[in-house]
């Protein structure tokens, strides 16, 4: 088929993100096909699908843990991975509120480091319900994708490097922090499918020599603003759990390591002790 005929059903959609290599053709063409107002739109989103661009950043959103996350162009797709980070975080955060008591629980306080669209924060809040959210991304398309998918719940989001736009009141106050951060080490990015090392900026990608230089960061200063109980959770690469956990321990938060085969996802939760002020 050429590029200049019409593309007029399923199949002949099927068949052309099939030539492009796209594994999964039969359901992208089908997701094309239902968010495409005009023909017009349909043939735009197939050509633009064909040349590379992710599927996600073609329909503009992306599905995580059931929702339906605005994607913008040149912000971090969510991947399947990282819901294994918002089930270990709801899994704690509702601990939080039970040793709490019924009676006394207060919204969790939540902050999301590196946020990107915002999507942990969204899936967190849709899965507890009241939660007070601080997002916080250093790239300003992801705080505009951010911010407009979290606006729904009153999220407060902020640009800037990891934790210096936060407002100081949170000190000591953060019941759970959650950080899917940039973890890929600097020469592993050009190993990196082309979709996500040409459409998805460094910066999200880009974690440092041993892809831990964020994370350190991230790590070190998640005493000050976690509360006496409060979990710190971030995904790793499975190759880089160990470290990960040494530097937590270093950090006076006790560590504890969670796989899943399922999704290829680690996560290292760090805990501050709860008889810490
Ligand atoms: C791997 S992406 C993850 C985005 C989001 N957490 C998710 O799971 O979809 C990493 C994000 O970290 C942001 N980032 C990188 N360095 C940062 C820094 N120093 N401070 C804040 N955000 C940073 C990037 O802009 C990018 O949005």
């Amino acid at each position: 088929m050429s590029a200049s005929q019409p593309l007029r059903s399923h199949s002949d959609i099927v068949s052309v993100l099939r030539a492009a290599g796209c594994v999964f053709a039969e359901d992208e063409a089908r997701l094309l096909i239902e968010q495409a107002r005009t023909p017009g739109d349909l043939a735009t989103m197939v050509s633009q699908r064909t040349a590379g661009l992710p599927l996600e950043h073609v329909l503009g959103w992306a599905q995580f843990c059931g929702l339906r996350v605005t994607v913008d162009p040149g912000v971090f797709v969510p991947r399947r991975r990282t819901e294994f980070l918002v089930h270990r975080a709801v899994a704690l955060a509702r601990q939080c509120n039970s040793q709490a008591g019924a009676a006394l629980a207060q919204p969790c306080t939540v902050v999301d480091l590196c946020c990107g669209s915002g999507a942990a924060g969204a899936a967190l809040a849709a899965a507890l319900g009241r939660i007070e959210l601080y997002s916080v991304d250093l790239d300003p398309a992801a705080v505009r994708c951010a911010r407009s998918n979290l606006a729904a719940i009153g999220a407060r989001v902020y640009e800037g490097d990891l934790y210096d736009p936060l407002p100081v009141t949170l000190h000591g106050r953060v019941d759970v922090l959650v950080a899917n951060a940039p973890y890929v080490p600097t020469e592993a990015i050009g190993l990196m499918p082309a979709e996500a090392r040409i459409h998805e900026p460094r910066i999200a990608l880009d974690g440092g020599c041993d892809g831990l230089d964020i994370l350190r960061r991230v790590i070190a200063a998640a005493p000050i603003w976690l509360a006496p109980g409060g979990h710190l959770l971030i995904e790793t690469g499975q190759g880089q759990a160990r470290q990960a956990a040494k530097i937590i321990i270093h950090h006076g938060l006790i560590p504890r390591t969670s796989h899943s085969d399922d999704l290829n996802a680690t996560v290292i939760i760090g805990t501050k002790p709860a008889d810490t002020g």
